[in-house]
């Protein structure tokens, strides 16, 4: 940040230092709970930002205080030359930390030449280690593909690994505790991510939510008896659990039963140069034309902050009042 900028903070006295980047609405893989099965509706290639104009961005967003970044999609690594951006968002000074979520189809092709762009952190999302059921619920046959990927990663060197599973009642009871005893014997920290209302398809309702709870007890009959690990940053939104045997951790990403708003550092920019404040926020703002339109980098500063001040307290998915989103998942970047 530089010595005259205010840092953002938002009327409940939240920090704002994180910033999630989508960098295509594009996927090679169709999960269920995330994008509708055909007929998919990608934005035009026009309207995503280049890797200039996000560098821009990010740049601006840094003089702000941000001084984390990760890289989402849709997926990712299917943005040409992804690796180019991640050496232009290393290159930031005041950039502490840069992360990239991705399902890992990809990943074996691409794991050296993002290790050499400087990432180190990645997430990969996995839902089961099953080939029909991975075929299943992402209705792709690329199981062998990702496996290959979390190999390649870890021979590279990044660390750490984590998986992502998101926890879908009546879909994923199978795969929990495999999924953990591999992570425990591969040295993957596994994340469960509570089913979120932001599939395509509006198939998300509360009964279908895998609570952290219940995947905690079916871990516990399964593997062993977990214990919480105390938060060591109270603002990053998972919860974690080591086996009492010491052998691997588990994590908890759980919106529904626990909403983690009242910690909230983060703001978003969509593959098409929208701000959000919020996952689910109902409003967005368009930085795209202001990058596209001469607007100043005082005044695109300006306008994160106008965005971040007007950010509400969090989203009410436990509540009658809630509406979801316009915009599935995908199009946003989780
Ligand atoms: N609810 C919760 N998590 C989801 N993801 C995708 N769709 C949903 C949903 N409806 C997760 C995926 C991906 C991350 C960016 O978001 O696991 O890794
Ligand atoms: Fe693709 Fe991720 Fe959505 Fe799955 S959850 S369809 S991998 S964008």
């Amino acid at each position: 940040m530089n010595a005259t900028a205010t840092p953002l903070i938002d009327g409940f006295g939240r920090l704002h230092d994180n910033l999630r980047i989508s960098v295509t609405d594009r996927c090679n893989i169709r999960c269920s709970y995330c994008m509708p099965e055909k007929d998919v509706h990608f934005i035009d290639r026009t309207e995503i930002l280049s890797f200039e104009e996000i560098e821009r961005f990010a740049r601006i967003a840094v003089g702000l205080g941000v001084n984390k970044i990760r890289v989402t999609g849709g997926e990712p690594l299917v943005r040409k030359d992804l690796p180019v951006l991640l050496q232009k968002l290393r290159g930031i000074e005041g950039i502490r930390d840069i992360a990239l979520t991705t399902n890992g189809v990809l990943l074996a092709e691409q794991a050296q030449a993002l290790y050499d762009a400087g990432l180190r952190r990645l997430n990969v999302h996995l839902d089961t280690l099953d080939r029909e059921r991975f075929r299943q619920i992402t209705r792709r046959d690329e199981l062998d593909r990702v496996l290959a990927g979390l190999d390649a990663a870890q021979r590279c060197g990044f660390g750490p690994i984590k998986i992502n599973a998101v926890a879908v009642k009546g879909l994923v009871e199978p795969d929990v505790v495999p999924l953990a005893r591999f992570g425990r014997e591969r040295g993957f920290e596994i994340r469960y991510i509570e089913f979120m209302p932001l599939d395509a398809q509006g198939i998300w309702d509360r009964g279908r939510v895998l609570l952290a709870d219940d995947i905690l007890k079916l871990l516990a009959d399964g593997i062993g008896p977990l214990e919480a690990v105390p938060d060591p940053d109270p603002r990053a939104p998972a919860l974690e659990y080591r086996f009492a045997d010491g052998r691997g951790a588990v994590g908890f990403i759980a919106s529904v039963s626990r909403p983690f708003c009242l910690n909230c550092n983060r703001i978003r920019i969509t593959s098409d140069g929208m701000l959000r404040y919020c996952l689910f926020a109902l409003e967005e703002t368009d930085v795209k034309s202001l990058l596209r339109g001469g607007a100043s980098n005082e005044e695109i500063a300006a306008v994160v902050r106008r965005v971040v001040s007007a950010k509400w307290l969090g989203h009410e998915i436990n509540s009658a009042k809630f509406v979801a989103p316009p915009r599935p998942m995908y199009a946003i970047g989780g």
